[in-house]
């Protein structure tokens, strides 16, 4: 970790798939605590740059530095023992786990290192960060519960609770409001404004109030290139974002 480095720049950044070009030419450089919000039309790149930037796929371009390393070649383990988490866009749940077990499991895996998998060791400190973790998340009362008995705004609190038991500094977040009723949006507002200011977090959105609330800077996506970042005033007040994405998603 280099001194004063920002949590996130990426140069030159691209991804190919065959000829196309599903992200290209993107740089970014997120500050440390920030909350960024990543707007864009369906098909943009936006869960491609989130791929790129966990390790989940590699780039065919650029660079990623994390904390001012040069984490590019780094798997999605290793990044996520830099203090990298995210959340996908579609549930990465067992049915029939229960919330703490699935936090058990996240805050174990963050924790391996050379000591055993069943160690006691480890296991303890796990089983206490999920207690904890399940508090954070609003889901004390529902510890016990399977996967699969909550409701679609708990799974989603669950998964954000899932990429925080690994204790990270840089948080991406996939359209974690998608599909959510309006009470279950405010309640992720609210979760998401509680976060500790000291994580970093990327988040990618479609609801327009939600993103340009939660946000200090906006970046959008088209067509796979970063074609603007900016405060949220200068966001919403530019024709070319409106023409660009308000138009075709607002209609
Ligand atoms: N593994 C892949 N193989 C081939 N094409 C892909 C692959 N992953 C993504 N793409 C293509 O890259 C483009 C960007 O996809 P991506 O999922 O990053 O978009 P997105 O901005 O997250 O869209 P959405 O808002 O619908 O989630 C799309 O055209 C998609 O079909
Ligand atoms: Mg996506």
């Amino acid at each position: 970790m280099r001194e004063g480095a920002p949590a996130l720049e990426v140069a030159g950044l691209g991804r190919r798939f065959g000829g196309f070009h599903a992200l290209r030419g993107v740089s970014l450089r997120v500050e440390r605590g920030e909350r960024r919000a990543i707007l864009g039309p369906n098909g943009a790149g936006k869960t491609t740059l989130f791929n790129l930037l966990s390790g989940e796929l590699p780039p065919t371009e650029g660079a990623v530095f994390l904390f001012g390393e040069d984490v590019t070649r780094l798997s999605p383990h290793q990044r996520a023992r830099r203090g990298l988490g995210r959340t996908y866009q579609t549930a990465h749940l067992f049915a029939e786990l229960s919330v703490r077990e699935h936090l058990f499991l996240a805050a174990r895996g963050s924790r391996q290192r050379r000591t055993s998998l069943f160690s006691a060791l480890t296991e303890r400190p796990s089983w206490q960060r999920a207690d904890e973790v399940a508090e954070r998340v609003g889901l004390a009362a529902e510890r016990g519960a399977p996967a699969a008995a909550l409701s679609h705004g708990q799974q989603r609190q669950l998964e954000i609770g899932m990429a925080l038991a690994g204790g990270p500094r840089q948080l991406l977040l996939d359209e974690p409001a998608a599909g959510l009723s309006q009470g279950e949006r405010s309640t992720l507002l609210g979760l998401l404004s509680g976060l500790d200011p000291d994580i970093t977090v990327l988040l990618i959105e479609h609801d327009m109030d939600i993103a340009l609330e939660f946000a200090s800077v906006v970046t959008i996506l088209h067509e796979g290139q970063a074609v603007m970042t900016g405060s949220p005033e200068e966001v919403q007040s530019s024709e070319e974002v409106h023409a660009l994405y308000l138009g075709a998603v607002r209609g």
